[in-house]
């Protein structure tokens, strides 16, 4: 018979293969992670996630007005780094708002922001944003020619996956962060990604078909998704995808 312990490894290391790929487990799922588990059980016990860390955000919050009063990119961020999100913000060491030219045609949107990232206060810093720095440089585009950000601004407890309460609490924020930057391209990094910007689930099967997003405000941005690469660093096999999303995304920048 199998061992317990290897059957959760084995679930464990299925569920963050799902979670990287953006494949949709139901969030209720999310918090028996045995990975969440652990990382919690070594926190003190103020750090703990409570039952409202995962879809509880703070009640009567109008993320819509804060985000639309914003008149431009910095007071944005302002907003959002005064932003409480509840246990999101209370359990991150700060904001991430963004890293690259906000000037640039290409706007890149990843899920939230990682250990590394909460770190250091900026958007793919750690070993998946290297690879997205080497796929975006496959088709010549620096960090001067991009502008990242995430979703969510603030580290999930246990870089689990955020709920769809989350996501939505966040919608308005990452709405107007476009709106403000007014990219010509969108590049949608991973499921949560795809979700919030779109409403659609499964980065799967639309992993490089161009979709078009509404801003609500007349505007209208291509944006194409694509495989989160944290994914692909577990499923190195899938690049040839990401290659030719890449291609997809230098064809339309030069017709
Ligand atoms: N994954 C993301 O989606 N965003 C980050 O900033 C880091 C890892």
């Amino acid at each position: 018979m199998t061992p317990r312990t290897d059957i959760s490894a084995a679930f464990e290391s299925a569920l963050k293969w799902w979670d990287d790929a953006g494949v949709d487990t139901p969030d209720i799922m999310m918090p028996a992670k045995p990975k969440l588990r652990r990382e919690a059980a070594q926190l003190p016990a103020a750090q703990k996630p409570s039952k409202t860390s995962i879809a509880s955000p703070p009640a009567n919050m109008d993320t819509q007005a804060i985000a639309q009063s914003a008149p431009t990119l910095h007071a944005l961020r302002e907003a959002i780094t005064n932003f409480g999100a509840g246990d999101l913000s209370a359990n991150a060491t700060q904001s991430v708002f963004c890293r690259g030219n906000a000037k640039a045609d290409i706007m890149v949107i990843g899920e939230a922001p990682g250990a590394e990232e909460d770190r250091a206060g900026k958007p793919f810093v750690g070993q998946s944003g290297q690879l997205l720095d080497k796929i975006f440089a496959s088709i010549g585009l620096g960090e001067n020619d991009i502008y990242i950000t995430n979703v969510i601004n603030y580290r999930p407890l246990g870089s689990r996956k955020p709920s769809s309460e989350e996501i939505a609490l966040f919608r308005p924020f990452i709405t107007r962060h476009v709106q403000l930057a007014a990219p010509k391209f969108i590049v949608l990094v991973g499921g949560v990604s795809l979700e919030a910007m779109t409403g659609q689930k499964g980065i799967m099967k639309l992993r490089g078909q161009w979709q078009d997003i509404d801003l609500g405000d007349g505007q209208t941005i291509p944006a194409l998704p694509v495989y989160h690469p944290a994914f692909l660093l577990r499923r190195p096999e899938l690049k040839a995808d990401m290659w030719r999303d890449m291609l997809s995304l230098k064809a339309r920048m030069e017709s």
